[in-house]
């Protein structure tokens, strides 16, 4: 014990620790009554992201970059029950971060903490949240399966309509003009260096601000910030009663922290990593990739608004956000705080955050939304096993047509339900619908060889009203199908 001291001792003599992390550990802060534990909100994004650098460098000791190496490995990773672990606490990680970090933006917005002396605060807050939805964004794409592989065309396609800049932006992004294995070391480079590079630089200094201006303490209604006296103000408020971070605020959050990790690490060992899609397959042209959960809602704003207005919606609406969030300590670093006193604050949270749970409803239940996730027809819908029917059923799946449409209940429905595409269409109709494409459904001319596109069409041809409610069909109609 007495040399664990002594050497306590030394360490400290030479690397000034206690001197230097006394201060930041024992600055006073707010003693408020009621609302300590909207404080926890910012750790605990803290504690989501040290999951993430962990599981991330864990993950990425195993993962292959190269557009034909990244799936199977991903593959690989999750069928190890390590891997299916890691995979899925930094899944469920950067779930948690996502909503952590929006809770913690929502939270300061509410109580105005942005104005002085913490307008670089919330600044340097503005970058972390940009960083961490661009991680979110970057990360998707480097399961580089078919949902990674549109996703990361979508993106360049979006960022495209930029105006002046967007072609030489799109480029950027796919790393060249088409995507490939360029493009998935690109979104990795982002992913693993350069945002997380930023993340940290811009972690520092945000702690390092609420260090030096102290947490803010809750608002008043009637208690306006004036820069000319907050300082003196706020220094004899803690002196009156503000406690020491440690222990008295710092142990809510690291209970709150504990709580965060635990239910990550539960969720990913009890519920498990997302599903690994299809392969990416460049000439399955389905215009809609599905994204994850927190990119859903603006996937399903994009698909719903009219299409004059998509331009001004994928450029404008973010350019304004973000304009907004870094003019706000700017333009309002003084004046009153409490919510109570600014009514529109409240009104515009509510605003967005109804507007976001519409459009991510709409996104998880709405019949354009394209079944990414359909598995291949069972053979007891296909009917036979074998023989240009059950090619065709391949086809049909292979092709992604069954994302957008459903067969006796399998596939998603964003165009029209084929189960009894026989009695409806003939081949000719069929051929034409393929090789023109619809509003919103994608040309085949050039992807199906001429064999793909008979056995296509027995397929579809061999549907019949009786099997769309997955009734086995008569036998009279059974011996009508055959040839
Ligand atoms: C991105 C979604 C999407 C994909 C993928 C897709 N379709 Fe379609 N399909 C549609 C939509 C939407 C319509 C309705 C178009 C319209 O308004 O006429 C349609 C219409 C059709 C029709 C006409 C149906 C009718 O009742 O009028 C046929 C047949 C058809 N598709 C077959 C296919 C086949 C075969 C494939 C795969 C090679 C395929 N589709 C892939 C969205 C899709």
């Amino acid at each position: 014990m007495r040399s664990l001291k002594r050497l306590w001792a030394w360490f400290d003599d030479i690397t000034g620790t206690s001197k230097a992390l006394g201060p930041p550990l024992t600055h006073p802060v707010p003693n408020a009554r009621k609302s300590r534990w909207f404080y926890v909100l910012g750790s605990a994004t803290l504690a989501a992201f040290l999951v993430q650098v962990v599981t991330g460098i864990a993950l990425s000791s195993s993962y292959v970059t190269g557009a034909g190496q990244a799936y199977d490995s991903l593959r690989f990773i999750s069928g190890t029950s390590l891997g299916s672990v890691l995979r899925g606490m930094h899944y469920y990680g950067s779930t948690a971060m996502i909503i952590l970090i929006g809770l913690h933006v929502i939270r300061v917005y509410l109580m105005a903490a942005y104005k002085y002396p913490r307008q670089v605060s919330w600044l340097s807050g503005v970058v972390l949240l940009l960083g961490t939805l661009l991680m979110a964004f970057t990360g998707q794409i480097l399961r580089w399966d078919q949902g990674g592989f549109w996703t990361a065309v979508v993106a360049a396609e979006q960022a495209g309509r930029t105006p002046l800049i967007g072609n030489w932006l799109g480029h950027f992004i796919l790393a060249g003009a088409t995507p490939g294995g360029a493009t998935l070391s690109r979104f990795f480079a982002a992913h693993v260096f350069f945002i997380p590079a930023v993340l940290f630089t811009f972690i520092a200094v945000h702690l390092y601000l609420v260090v030096r201006n102290g947490i803010s303490e809750p608002p008043k209604a009637g208690q306006p910030v004036d820069p000319r006296t907050y300082r003196r103000w706020y220094h004899a408020l803690m002196q009156r009663e503000g406690v020491p971070f440690w222990p008295d605020a710092a142990w809510r959050d690291l209970f709150f922290g504990c709580i965060v990790v635990l239910a990550i690490f539960l969720l990913a060992v009890i519920v498990g990593p997302p599903e690994i899609g299809k392969p990416p397959d460049p000439t399955i042209i389905q215009a809609s990739p599905r994204p994850d959960w927190y990119f859903l809602w603006y996937f399903a704003l994009l698909s719903l608004i009219p299409n004059w207005s998509e331009t001004f919606v994928i450029v404008a609406v973010p350019a304004i956000f973000i304009l907004f969030l870094i003019a706000l300590p700017l333009v309002a670093p003084k004046g009153e705080r409490s919510p109570l006193r600014r009514p529109w604050s409240i009104v515009l949270v509510i605003f967005m955050v109804s507007a976001i749970g519409y459009y991510w409803h709409e996104g998880v239940l709405a019949p354009w939304s394209p079944h990414m996730d359909a598995p291949p027809l069972p053979e007891s819908v296909v009917g036979v096993s074998s023989g240009p029917i059950a090619d065709g059923a391949k086809v049909f799946y292979d092709k992604g047509c069954e994302f957008c449409h459903r067969i006796s209940g399998y596939g998603g429905i964003r165009g029209p339900d084929l189960s009894d595409s026989g009695d409806r269409m003939t081949r000719a109709e069929m051929v034409t619908r393929l090789y023109s494409g619809a509003a919103n459904m994608p040309s085949y001319s050039n992807n199906l060889t001429p064999q793909e596109l008979n056995t296509l069409l027995d397929f579809l041809q061999s549907r019949h009203r009786a099997y769309k409610y997955k009734i086995s069909p008569p036998p009279i109609a059974q011996a009508l199908r055959a040839p």
